[in-house]
C-alpha cells in the first residue's frame, strides 16, 4: 500500500517488528486511532454539510436547524453553549486524528525525495492520492482550526443572517472555499483508503473492486463539492443582499410580517 512508513524505505526494520521493543504495537494502535477518528470526522462532515446546506431550502429552514442545535424546540429557549460543547468534542477528535497521522507526513526533504522516487517507480494512482491526502491534511490543520475556534467562541452567531454576514461581510468565504475542497478531498480519499485497508467491500477471496470503489469515491466527493459550492454561493448572495444591515438577526416572524399579504378579496367574489 502507498504511504509506507518512510523508515522502512530507509532500510530500518519495519516498526513494531523489532524484537523486545515495548512499543511493538504502537504503530498498529496509531493506525487504528487514525482510522477510527478519520471515519468519525468524515461522517460528521457529511452530516455537517447537510445541516449547513439547509440554507438552500430557505432562511426559515436554516433558522430552524440552527435553533435545533441550541435545543430551543426542547427547552423553549436557545442554549448556544451546547454548540460549543459539540465543537469541543469535534476538536478533540480532530486533534487526536492529526496527532496519529502526523508521523506519516514526510518530515524532511530527503524523506520527501524518497517518497517521490517511490511514487514514480510505483506509478500507481493511489500513491499520488496519498500525497494529496497529506497536502489537504496539512491545509485542514490550519483552516479547520480557525473555523472551529470561531464556532466555539461565537456559537450564538449561527443563523441565516449571522452566518451570511460572516461569510460575505466578514470575508470568511475565501477560507470556506479552500476548506471545502480540502475537507471533501481529504475525507473522500480517507474513507476510500479505509475501505481498502479494512476490506469493507472485499469478496470472500479478499478481492476488493478497487476501480468501482474509486469511481464511487469520486462520485461522493463530486456530490459534496457541488452541494458545498451551492451552499457557499447561497450564504454569499444573502450576505451581499444584507451587507447594509450587518448584525441584524433573522427572525422568521418579522420575515413573515415583512412579506406582502395579498389584499382581501372584494365581498361576494372568492
Ligand atoms: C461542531 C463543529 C462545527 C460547527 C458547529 C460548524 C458550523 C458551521 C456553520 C454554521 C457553517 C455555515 C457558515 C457560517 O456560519 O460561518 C459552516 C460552514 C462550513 N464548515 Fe463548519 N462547523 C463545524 C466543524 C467543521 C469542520 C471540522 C470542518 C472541516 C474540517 C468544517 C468545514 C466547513 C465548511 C467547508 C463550511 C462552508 C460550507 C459551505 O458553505 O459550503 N466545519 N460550519
Amino acid at each position: 500500500m502507498a504511504g509506507i512508513e518512510l523508515g522502512e524505505a530507509a532500510g530500518r526494520s519495519p516498526r513494531g517488528t523489532g524484537p523486545g521493543s515495548g512499543s511493538q504495537s504502537q504503530p498498529a494502535w496509531l493506525d487504528i486511532t487514525q482510522g477510527v477518528t478519520g471515519l468519525l470526522l468524515t461522517l460528521f462532515m457529511w452530516a455537517h454539510m447537510l445541516f449547513v446546506s439547509s440554507i438552500l431550502l430557505g432562511k426559515d429552514a436554516m433558522f430552524f436547524v440552527a435553533r435545533l442545535f441550541e435545543a430551543e424546540p426542547i427547552f423553549g429557549r436557545p442554549y448556544p453553549i451546547l454548540v460549543s460543547g459539540v465543537v469541543l468534542i469535534v476538536f478533540a477528535i480532530f486533534a487526536t486524528h492529526a496527532i496519529a497521522a502526523i508521523r506519516k507526513i514526510p518530515s524532511s526533504y530527503r524523506q520527501y525525495g524518497l517518497f517521490r522516487r517511490h511514487a514514480s517507480s510505483f506509478g500507481h494512482a493511489d500513491t499520488s492520492l496519498w500525497m494529496l491526502q497529506v497536502v489537504t491534511g496539512f491545509v485542514l490543520m490550519f483552516l479547520a482550526a480557525a473555523h472551529l475556534y470561531q464556532m466555539f467562541m461565537h456559537p450564538a452567531d449561527i443563523g441565516p443572517y449571522a452566518s451570511s454576514d460572516r461569510v460575505w461581510s466578514g470575508l470568511w468565504w475565501p477560507l470556506y472555499l479552500v476548506l471545502l475542497f480540502a475537507v471533501e478531498l481529504h475525507g473522500g480519499i480517507g474513507i476510500y483508503r479505509l475501505a481498502l485497508k479494512w476490506g469493507w467491500f472485499a469478496d470472500r477471496h479478499g478481492y476488493t473492486p478497487r476501480r468501482r470503489l474509486a469511481r464511487a469515491k469520486w462520485a461522493l466527493t463530486a456530490f459534496f463539492l457541488a452541494l458545498g459550492l451551492a451552499t457557499l454561493a447561497a450564504y454569499m448572495s444573502i450576505g451581499y443582499e444584507h451587507r447594509d444591515r450587518v448584525g441584524e438577526r433573522y427572525e422568521p416572524e418579522r420575515a413573515a410580517l415583512a412579506s406582502p399579504v395579498p389584499p382581501p378579496a372584494p365581498q361576494g367574489k372568492a
